[in-house]
């Protein structure tokens, strides 16, 4: 028999058997989470509790995509509120500092070793600079990005702000909350923000 022919009647097979007793949505929802937390075990840092989705984040999930009127604003306001900046005030650290932090793929897995600072894996996501030979491009391009927007004290905070927690000015945004969720430290934060926004640093260059 030909594979495709194997293919075509195994789903018909799901069929005949699971659309006679179709589960409802949140049935349908809960076994999801179930068979998610069942293929995960905590290992070292690596602890299952990630799993645990907070109000904004389920609501996201929910509604993937499409959320209901009105409610990314209350996520990106619920969002803001969470924002902590440093005390010193100071939102600009050292743009060395920031490319290797940017660069860095390390940290929270259950390998790393937890007393050692975590990396925000910008690469995966956004181009930095000019040099790189490979980054990702689920996120926009950072290249230039302080050489375009200046580096005012709106755009420092906003910058840190994103970095912070990106859902405070983009509610389902794909980026990771490093702030919010303690992956990345407020220094650590500054440092980023000094890599985007200094006139020296590789990105404006
Ligand atoms: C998993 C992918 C992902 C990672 C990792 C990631 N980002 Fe993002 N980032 C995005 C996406 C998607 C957007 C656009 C949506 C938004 O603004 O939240 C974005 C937006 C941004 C913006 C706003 C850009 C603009 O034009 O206003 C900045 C600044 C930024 N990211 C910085 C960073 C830095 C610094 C890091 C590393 C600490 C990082 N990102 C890591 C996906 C990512």
């Amino acid at each position: 028999m030909q594979p495709k022919m194997i293919l075509a009647l195994g789903f018909s097979g799901i069929c005949v058997a699971g659309c006679a007793t179709r589960p409802s949505d949140s049935e349908a929802e809960g076994a999801v989470a179930e068979m998610i937390k069942a293929s995960f075990k905590t290992r070292g840092q690596a602890a299952i509790d990630r799993l645990k989705q907070d109000d904004a984040q389920a609501l996201c999930s929910r509604h993937s995509g499409e959320l209901p009127k009105g409610a990314s604003e209350e996520i990106e306001k619920a969002q803001q509120a969470t924002l902590r900046y440093p005390s010193s005030g100071k939102l600009m650290g050292d743009w060395r500092e920031g490319e290797r932090i940017a660069q860095s793929g390390g940290g929270k897995q259950f390998t790393d070793d937890p007393a050692r600072p975590a990396g925000g894996s910008c690469y995966n996501c956004h181009q930095i600079s000019k040099q790189e030979l490979s980054f990702g491009t689920i996120g926009p391009s950072l290249y230039q990005f302080g050489k375009l927007r200046g580096a005012s004290e709106a755009i420092q905070k906003y910058t840190y702000g994103k970095i912070y927690n990106s859902e405070a000015s983009t509610a389902c945004s794909n980026m990771p909350r490093f702030g919010y969720n303690g992956v990345l430290t407020e220094e650590q934060i500054t440092h980023l923000v000094a890599l985007l926004l200094d006139p020296e640093s590789p990105v404006n260059k």
